[in-house]
Order: structure tokens, then sequence, then C-alpha cells
């Protein structure tokens, strides 16, 4: 059937868009849908606010008219004199809106729009049901429900709206309400409450794919109509729960779940802007089909239910695992990631091939699809679904998503009866029609990693042999094959791709698996490793530290490089350059006075407790032993390129390795402009760091033993460093936990060094904290940059990059691992030292609305707080920096000390 494409439609503004486009739906192809949606709109509850405060925008005239007119009784309530608020609308509309925030509607309590597509009138009853049992009323945004080839029933829609009749507490703006049946307007066919639920009727059969996507347009023009009316603010970001008719939210704590899963309020220092929320493009479904299951699909796309692993399951205590498709009893996800999908095929009318679509699309093009087990959806009933791919559906999948290669190879898979003619045909005709998305690949990942990392079951595919293992001759073999006894081992022989797996799996066996054995003559560390810090460094896998080359010629990001001066590509920065030609301290005698002779918290700290260990230092340079190499990295914009030289002066050329990610390249500061994905912007940190990352390992990677990153507030006391990197723990650390190191290995355990925050008090949800920064080995900065950054929020938008850096890790088992001295001080600091000196906890720090308090884990008050030999202080401003430099490394003159 022919549809207009989707995304081209026009759907800003108050005009209703254009639905005639030779669709035989009779609500949505004449104007009378046009003002339908005008009435369903001014019906909408949070509305009559508006029409209350009369706060008219131009074009607005309108839809308040009509909101006057049919909501009388609503206006009657709610405020005495409409006239007298009507003075002070727009100031009094702003508080409303605050109240509404309070409520839950703001960026991290987002509302939702359901979308329920089915063929039968019962089972959308029975869905739209469960959601109002299962969802505060006031978190609904609008049900959309589409009775999929059924004309027009009014019957129907009546009996729909007894679903929604406002017998639940909940809030009109600023008042809270509830309506018992018989006692108002509830019992009325006209109720204020009813018109939450949108019906939508295809006549005509449209089928899963397209009536999702008419659905969601629809709920984007409303959302649109809330924005301009003011009753919805952009960073409100609406989440999309679409269901399949039948299917029922058994579980109340689903829309929690679900926004905490696609949403993460902002954990950063001191950061209270909700706006800032971040926003992952993943989707939620729910436990459908037994604990521990999930929906995925064979070599030939038909569907089939899988366990997830142990580990899966076990990264996530057990909370949520990864799915490789969904089965579309319901899935939630935000609206802009549905919006954002590249290759969604309306044309698909089966449930398993819409949802089949949807899953590809999220998987490759977004962040994947996890299950949140606590929430139970009971499916459908069982409809016949189509479980088999036509040879259409399954060229049109070849053509989006495969690469030649792979066309060829699930060719093989997929079918017995084809010849290879005429599945080039059919696979070039899809790529020639207009409709097909084409480029793919700059925008989403590859199918091949699909099938390896999130689709075990497609591996039949990988082992296929291309065209050179020509279909028809196989056959043609095979049948000689059982004729003939003795071809037999020729045929059964491993194609080629097989062999070279096996060889790839003969690795040496990681170190610490064969303790005894490999024990006898190996070095225990004169103190064994803390119980806690063993069991976080055992939980990750050691990983061959040798160099892979992971940029793929420097094409795509993260691994685009950096720019010169001029703007020219290619840029490699000379990180040696500010070691080898430092510049000289400048601090004047007044200034040095000023440092020196003030008693504050900070001089206490610096003089009293932190000692930078110079002895030590030195005797290790002259020992001739080879000492740990570190690379610093500071990350800032051009407008902080004037704190830059602070650090050159003062702690910058102590690191082996320096450079500044920046947006502009300025070789006398050591600044690199590095390219990266979306605007340089505090909210992209992510993808900048992602970048950052990526440049250092394809550049320095191999130079380096540690590296270390943090912004330009950043002080950093590098022989306190060094110390505790070339320390017994945590060379066995990076060993695995049990043994020093003999210098042979060629594995290492990753390790990541910080600050550990819990967020929001939990101990399960640990990051180092950005503030200090954080210190990798090379495996932790090789898995990082080589397998998290590929497999884990490759394009979210996001600021907090200290979270997100821990969290793509910890997918990978790393945990961050305890920094605290052995009388509990820490190394790694958030703030200035004189704030540490000061700061005195909260008698109930769980409880309190100290976040520091809350995040913390185990810290000591005052003096304790800091090791004495301590690495990192953070919000080192201005001159501090050399007030601290001085102080620290015993530059004062004698006269102003103590
Ligand atoms: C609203 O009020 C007008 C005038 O007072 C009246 O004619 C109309 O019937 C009322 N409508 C409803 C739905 O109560
Ligand atoms: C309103 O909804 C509740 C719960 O769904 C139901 O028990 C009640 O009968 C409904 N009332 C009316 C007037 O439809
Ligand atoms: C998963 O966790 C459970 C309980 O914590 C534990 O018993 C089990 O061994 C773990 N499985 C794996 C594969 O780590
Ligand atoms: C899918 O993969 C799992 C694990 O690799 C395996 O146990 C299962 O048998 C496979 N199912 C099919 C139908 O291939
Ligand atoms: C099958 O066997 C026949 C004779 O036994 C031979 O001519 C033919 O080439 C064989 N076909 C293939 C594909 O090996
Ligand atoms: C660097 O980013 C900032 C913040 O977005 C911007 O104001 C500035 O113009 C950018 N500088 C360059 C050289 O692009």
């Amino acid at each position: 059937m022919p549809r207009k494409p989707y995304n081209k439609r026009d759907v800003n503004g108050v005009a209703a868009p254009n639905y005639n486009n030779g669709v035989s739906n009779p609500m949505m192809s004449t104007p009378e849908f046009k003002v339908r949606l005008f009435l369903f709109v001014a019906c909408l509850w949070p509305l009559w606010v508006l029409a209350l405060f009369g706060a008219s925008a131009p074009g607005h005239n309108q839809q308040i008219a009509s909101t006057s007119s049919t909501d009388n009784d609503t206006s009657k309530n709610a405020v005495s004199s409409p006239a007298a608020a009507m003075s002070n609308a727009r100031f009094n509309l702003r508080s409303v809106l605050d109240r509404v925030d309070v409520m839950g509607y703001g960026p991290t309590h987002p509302r939702v729009a359901v979308v329920i597509v089915g063929e039968d009138k019962e089972d959308l009853i029975a869905s739209i049901k469960s959601v109002y049992a299962n969802t505060d009323i006031n978190r609904i945004f609008v049900v959309c429900a589409v009775l999929d080839g059924h004309q027009e029933d009014l019957e129907f829609v009546r009996e729909l709206r007894n679903v929604d009749n406002g017998s639940v507490p909940h809030w009109h703006g600023i008042r809270a309400d509830v309506h018992l049946p018989g006692t108002n307007q509830a019992a009325q066919e006209d109720d204020p409450h009813s018109k939450k639920i949108h019906v939508m009727f295809n006549p005509t059969r449209l089928g899963v794919a397209a009536s999702r996507l008419d659905s969601v347009e629809f709920v984007q023009i409303l959302e649109k109509k809330h924005i301009s009316a003011g009753f919805k603010s952009v960073d409100e970001d609406l989440i999309l729960l679409l269901m399949q008719g039948g299917a029922q939210l058994k579980s109340h704590s689903w829309l929690a779940e679900t926004t905490s899963a696609l949403i993460v309020p902002p954990p950063i220092l001191g950061i209270k802007d909700e706006s800032l929320a971040m926003k992952v493009a993943n989707a939620v479904s729910f436990h459908t089909e037994g604990f521990g299951k999930r929906t995925s699909f064979d070599e030939k796309f038909s569907p089939i239910i899988t366990e997830a692993t142990a580990d899966e399951i076990n990264l996530s205590n057990g909370h949520s695992f990864p799915t490789p498709a969904l089965n579309g009893a319901a899935v939630a996800l935000r609206l802009d990631t549905f919006a954002n999908l590249p290759a969604q095929d309306p044309s698909l009318m089966d449930p398993w091939t819409a949802n089949l679509d949807l899953s590809l699309n999220l998987w490759l093009c977004a962040d994947g699809i996890d299950i949140v087990e606590e929430v139970e959806v009971s499916p459908p009933m069982a409809e016949n679904p189509t479980t088999t791919l036509n040879p259409d559906q399954a060229a049109r999948f070849a053509a989006v998503w495969m690469d030649e290669m792979l066309q060829q190879k699930f060719f093989q898979a997929y079918s017995s009866t084809w010849t290879r003619l005429d599945w080039e045909t059919k696979v070039t005709k899809v790529k020639q029609s207009a409709t097909t998305p084409s480029d793919l690949s700059r925008r989403c990942r590859s199918f091949e990693w699909y099938a390896k990392e999130v689709n075990p079951n497609l591996s039949k595919i990988l082992e296929m042999g291309g065209w050179e293992h020509d279909h028809e001759k196989e056959i043609a073999e095979k049948q000689n094959v059982s004729k003939e006894g003795e071809k037999e081992t020729q045929t059964l022989k491993p194609p080629p791709l097989l062999e070279r797996k096996e060889e790839e799996k003969k690795d040496p066996p990681p170190i610490n698996a064969i303790p005894d054995l490999a024990g006898h003559d190996k070095k225990k560390p004169s103190k064994p490793l803390r119980p806690e810090n063993l069991n976080i460094v055992s939980q990750a896998k050691p990983i061959n530290i040798e160099f892979e080359d992971a940029s793929d010629g420097h094409e795509a990001h993260p691994h685009l490089g950096a720019t010169d001066e001029n703007g020219h590509v290619g840029y490699i920065h000379d990180e040696t350059a500010l070691r080898k030609n430092p510049p000289t301290l400048k601090i004047d005698e007044e200034q040095m006075a000023k440092f020196c002779k003030s008693r504050d918290d900070n001089y206490k700290m610096m003089h009293n407790r932190i000692v930078v260990d110079m002895e030590y230092d030195k005797k290790m340079e002259k020992s001739g032993v080879k000492r740990d190499k570190i690379f610093c990295l500071v990350y800032t914009i051009d407008s902080g390129h004037p704190k830059i030289p602070n650090i050159l002066e003062t702690w910058g050329p102590k690191c082996d390795g320096f450079m500044v990610g920046s947006n502009k390249t300025d070789p006398s500061l050591g600044t690199v402009n590095i390219l990266h994905e979306g605007p340089e912007e505090y909210n992209n940190i992510w993808q900048k760091v992602r970048s950052m990352w990526s440049y250092i390992y394809d550049n320095y990677y191999e130079k380096y033993d540690w590296f270390h990153i943090g912004g330009d507030d950043l002080f950093l006391l590098i022989e306190n460093l060094r110390l505790y990197l070339e320390s017994e723990e945590i060379k066995t650390a990076a060993n695995g936990g049990i043994y020093l190191p003999d210098g042979t290995e060629t594995t290492q355990t990753p390790l990541l060094l910080g600050r550990r925050f819990a967020y929001m008090g939990d101990l399960n949800d640990i990051f180092d904290s950005g503030g200090s920064g954080y210190t990798m080995n090379k495996a932790a900065l090789k898995l990082l940059v080589t397998e998290c950054f590929v497999n884990y929020f490759p394009h979210a938008h996001t600021f907090s990059e200290d979270t997100m850096v821990a969290r793509v890790l910890r997918k990978m088992g790393v945990l961050p691992y305890d920094t605290k001295d052995d009388d509990g001080g820490e190394r790694y600091m958030p703030f200035m030292p004189g704030h540490h000196w000061s700061y005195h906890l909260p008698k109930d720090p769980m409880n309190s609305k100290d976040w520091y308090a809350k995040y913390s884990i185990n810290i000591k008050e005052g003096a304790e707080h800091c090791s004495p030999k301590s690495v990192a202080f953070h919000y080192v401003k201005g001159e501090n920096m050399k007030r601290l430099f001085a102080l620290a490394y015993g530059l004062c003159p004698k006269e102003y000390l103590d």
C-alpha cells in the first residue's frame, strides 16, 4: 500500500497535518479530523487551566473558546471568578506549572504516551484497563488506541471512556480531586477525564508498524500543542509505551522502573539542575516469557526464546538484562528515541516483523533493549502471528542492515530453495527503492557486531560462506555425496571461517585462572589486597594489552582525530613537549607572601597533613628501575585556555605525557582540538570524552603505563600518584589480585582508580567522580576504547561522563577500585584541601540533603579524610593552583612558616 514517508510531514505549529494521502481512513482523511483534534486537545484536562487564566498565545483563541464552551463544569469548580484570575495570567501560569513539576512532570518524571495497536476490541480494552490500573493518572499524557481493520465505532469509544472516569485521586493543576460516581459530572458522558483516551480506526488494515508510526505522529502533534500552550516543558521527555492489544501490565512499578532506565537524573557534583538529566536511547521491555527468558531469533529470522546468561543477569544483580529482540507485548522508550530511529519500515504488518525491525533499529542505531525483570507483562493471546519472513521481507532486512558479504551469507542461511539470481534481484530492487534508508553504516553499528555481541544464535550466518560456496553447486554436491560415500569427508570439513575462529580461541589462558600450578614460584605481595578490592579485581577479566588498531582508518567518530591550528585534520600533538620544555613557575614576592602567610584551612591541610615523598622519588630515579609512565589528560574549551598556564607552570611538566583536550589547538598551551560527534557543550562531554580517550589510545597507548583525566581545575601531586601506581598493592591488583607480576605477563587486569562515589547512596552503582579525575591502566584504556565505546551508548548525549565511563566499564566487569590508604584516608579529593579539613558529616548522611554525604563511602572527617599521600584535588581555581603547589613542594620561605 503506498504511504507517504512519515518524517517528511510537517508536524510543526498548530495546523493539523495533511492526512489526505489516499489512505482510506474516514476519521483521519476528512477535514473533520482537524476539528476533532482541536476538540481533543482542548478537552485534555490540563488545558482547562489555560482557559482559566486566559493565557492565550496568538493562534490559540479558537482552542480556548472551544474549551470554555464544552467544559463548563471544570471552570466552575476550580475558581469562582475566572475573570479575576485573567489579569495576572502569565504570572500565575508559571507558578501553576511549577506546582505541576513538583507533582512529577519534570524532566526526571516524564509522562507517558501509551500506544496500543490491536485488531480486537476486547483486547484493547483489557490493555487500557491494565494501564489505568497500574499508572499514576497524573502521569498519563495520552492513551492512543488503534483498532486496526475496523470501521469507526462510537459504541466502542463510549466503552473506552468508562475506563478513564476520574474516579482515582488526581490533580487539576493546583487542586487535588477525586470524582466519586454520582456526586458530580463524572457519571455524565462528557466528564472532563474521558479524553485522555484517543481512538483511531483503520477501516483498511494498516498493520502494526504503520499504526504505531501514525499514533506516534499524533502524539508528537499533541506534544507540540502542549508545549506551545505552555503546559509541557520542553525538558519533559515523553515516554512512549508501545503495547500490543491484549497485553496487560501487571505491576504498578513499571513506570518508575522504566523512567530510571531511560532517564538518569544529574549525579554530578553540585549540579541540581534536573533539566540536565541524562537521556539514554535504549528501550525497556518486560518480564513476559518467564524468569531470565527473552525473545531472540535464529538465522532464518524466526523468533525463538533464549535464556539470558548468568553473567548478564548478574551484571545488574538480577535486575535487568539485554534482549536481542522484542516480543512486542510492551516496550517503553523515549518518544525522541523512537522518532530518531532511522530505518523503520511501515510496510511490516504483522507483530513479529514489526518488532524485529524495531529491535534492529534499537540495537544497531541506538543503545539497545533491556528487559526489566521485576515488571511483569502478560502477553496477548497468541493470534497466529506470522513467524517466518517472506522473501521480500528477508531481502529488505538484508539490504538495509547488512553489507554485501553478509547479505550473501544470510541468503545461504535463509533459503535452501532459491537461486542466487532471485536473491540478488530482490535485494537490488529493495536497495533502489526510494523508501529504503541508505548509508546507515555511518550512523549505525554493523549487523556483524550485532550477530557477534547481541544475538549469538545468528552465528550460523557468520559461519556461512559467500558466493564461492555457490548455492546451486552445493545442492548438486549434496546430491552427489549421498551417492558417493567417499566424498563425505570433504564436505564435512568446516569452512575456513570456522577454522580461524578456533585458532582465536587458543589465546593463552589468563594467568590468574590457574593459580596453583603457576603459583609455586610466584611472589605474593607483603600484604594481601583488602578483601573488598580483591573482590573488585577478581570480577574483571585480564586482557591482552598488546595494541590493537581500533581506528578503522580514522574515518568515523570517535576516531576522527584532531586538527591543527589551521583546521587541518590529522594533527598529532607532541605530548612530551611540556616535560622537555617546562615554563618557569612565576610567583612574585607579594604573591608568595599571600600564599604562605595565610593560615586558612587549605594551608592547614597542605602544610600539616599532605606530604610529597620526594625522597622516595629521587631514590627510584637513581636506582635505574624502569618507572611507570603517566599520561595526563586535561579537558577544557577555548574559553578555559587562560587557566592552562597555571597547570603548565606547576604539576603539568611532572607528567610523562601531557595534553589538553579542547576545541581549539594551540601548541604553546598543549591544547588540541579533538573532533567529536555532536556540539561542543557541557551537555555533550560524553562524546568528547569518547573522542579524547580514543585519540589517546590511537596515538600514545604503547608509550605509557597509566592515563589520568581531569578538568582544568584539577591539581595533581604526580610523585604521590606515581608512588601509588608503582606500589605492590596496585601492581598486584593489576595482576589479578594475588601475585605480584614478574614482568613476563602479556595480560593485565583493567584498573579504574579514583574517588569512588555511590550514586544516590547506592553501593551497587559506584562511579569515580570526574572532579578529581580517574586513572586507568593500559588494560582499562584498551577495554574502554576497543570494547565499551563501541558497544555501549555510542550516541548518548550527556554531560555525566564519569558515571558513563563507570557504567560501560561495569558492563565489562570492571568496577572502581577502592583507592583509600590503609588508614582509610582518601587519595583522590573532589574538593579543595580546606573543604575537606573543615567538612563534617551530617548526623544521618543517607537522609540528608547533602549529596556529598549521601554519595560518600565510609569517609573520615577533618585532616584524616585525606591520605598524607593524596594524589588529586579539585576546584582549584586561578592562582590557587600555584598556592597549593608552593605549599606542597616546600616553596614557602622559612620566615612565613610556623
Ligand atoms: C455550558 O453553559 C452554557 C451557558 O451557561 C449552557 O448553555 C451549556 O448547556 C453548558 N454546557 C454544559 C456542557 O454544561
Ligand atoms: C469508574 O471506574 C471505576 C474503576 O475502573 C469503576 O469501578 C467505576 O464503575 C467507574 N465509574 C463509572 C461511573 O463509570
Ligand atoms: C551470579 O550471582 C549469584 C549470586 O550472587 C552467584 O551465586 C552466581 O555464582 C553468579 N553467577 C555468575 C556466573 O557469576
Ligand atoms: C540459541 O543459542 C543458545 C545459546 O547459545 C542455545 O542454547 C540455543 O540452543 C540456541 N537456539 C537455537 C534455536 O539455535
Ligand atoms: C556430480 O557427479 C557427477 C557424476 O558423478 C559429475 O559429473 C558432476 O560434476 C558432479 N557434480 C558436482 C557439483 O560435483
Ligand atoms: C568552543 O566551544 C565553545 C562552547 O561551545 C564555543 O563558544 C567556542 O566558540 C568554541 N571555539 C571554537 C574555536 O570552536
